[in-house]
């Protein structure tokens, strides 16, 4: 017997950038996301004698396999259930070739398979409180297409809560892969780091308005006015990080911001973000996704790879008899 979730990334237009609560992932301000179809961790959970995880076929051990024993254990000890090992078998489907993260599907789909398995029965809310307390970004994942964070004050009123599952506005990403390689500074840290910036306070204040307006903006269906401003909130989180004196964007990274610009100047409405590393990409309409690739591979090479995606669905998880 065991338990398999399937549970799809998602890519923050207003990002999630700072924590109130290291231990309980408390963040400083809402967030609000798209949850993508292309990209999607598929985790199989069963109770065992001794605790084993395997990624995309491979045993592994290391770090990777500490961050998801530690958390299971903590969601062991927050449901009150007596200590049990585990064998879990993750695939994630985010092209490896990307250097993009799946912490958002990989925790979404490790909280709902254990869920499932442990007869849990949550509510879609408690399942985005129990998987934000394996990474931030995962609350979010349990719902599909547009997703809005809360901030809370406490464990319990920090959950995600759906904007609109199936988005009705026609809006699309565009992976760019410019490089790969491990970011020098993890997101742990990053949030940590940025905290001392004088800027902190606004930039909360920020997200706040920014996650307003996009819901405003969604609500009079202007697919430019979300793109300015997931555009500007992805700026304005390298800009925070720049004041502490770090950065995870890189020269391709402003290249790709660039070409954003000169794709709106020719009539293209295509906005640029970007996460915690140098990977970029692009909200567009779905009609205008092939020009928007074409374009994109004339500025880097047609090498470039690239990996569109609609919008996707929140986690599913079902028993295996
Ligand atoms: O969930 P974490 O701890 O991997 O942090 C995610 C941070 C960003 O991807 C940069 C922003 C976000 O809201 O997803």
């Amino acid at each position: 017997m065991a338990s398999i979730a399937l549970s799809h990334t998602n890519l923050a237009l207003v990002k999630y950038w700072g924590k109130e609560d290291e231990g309980l992932r408390l963040p400083s301000a809402p967030s609000l996301s798209l949850t993508l179809e292309a990209f999607y961790t598929r985790t199989r959970l069963r109770i065992s004698k001794e605790n084993r995880f395997f990624l995309n076929g491979k045993e592994g051990g290391g770090k990777d396999a500490e961050r998801v024993f530690s958390y299971l254990s903590s969601l062991l000890a927050f449901f009150r259930l007596p200590p049990s090992k585990f064998v879990v078998e993750s695939e994630n489907f985010v092209p490896k070739s990307s250097g993009f993260a799946s912490s958002s599907s990989a925790f979404c789909a490790l909280a709902a398979a254990f869920a499932e398995e442990m007869g849990l029965s949550l509510t879609k809310r408690e399942l985005s409180i129990a998987a934000r307390m394996g990474s931030g970004s995962a609350c979010r994942s349990v719902f599909g297409g547009l997703v809005l964070w809360k901030e809370g004050k406490t464990g319990g009123e920090s959950f995600a809560v759906p904007i609109k599952e199936a988005p009705s506005m026609d809006i699309c990403a565009l992976y760019l892969s410019l490089e790969g390689g491990e970011k020098e500074v993890s997101s742990t840290e990053g949030m940590r780091i940025s905290r001392s910036s004088p800027f902190f306070q606004i930039w909360r204040e920020e997200c706040r308005k920014a996650c307003a307006e996009i819901q405003e903006a969604l609500k009079a269906g202007s697919f430019e006015r979300v793109g300015e401003m997931a555009e500007r909130n992805a700026c304005q989180m390298h800009a925070l990080t720049l004041s502490c004196g770090f950065s995870y964007i890189s020269e391709k990274s402003l290249r790709a911001l660039r070409l954003a610009q000169s794709m709106r100047k020719e009539g293209i409405p295509c906005y640029w973000t970007c996460d915690a590393g140098s990977n970029a990409a692009f909200l567009c309409r779905k009609k205008d996704m092939a020009l928007v690739e074409g374009k994109a591979k004339e500025a880097f090479g047609s090498g470039l790879v690239c990996f569109p995606s609609g919008p996707g669905p929140g986690v599913k998880v079902k028993r295996e008899v």
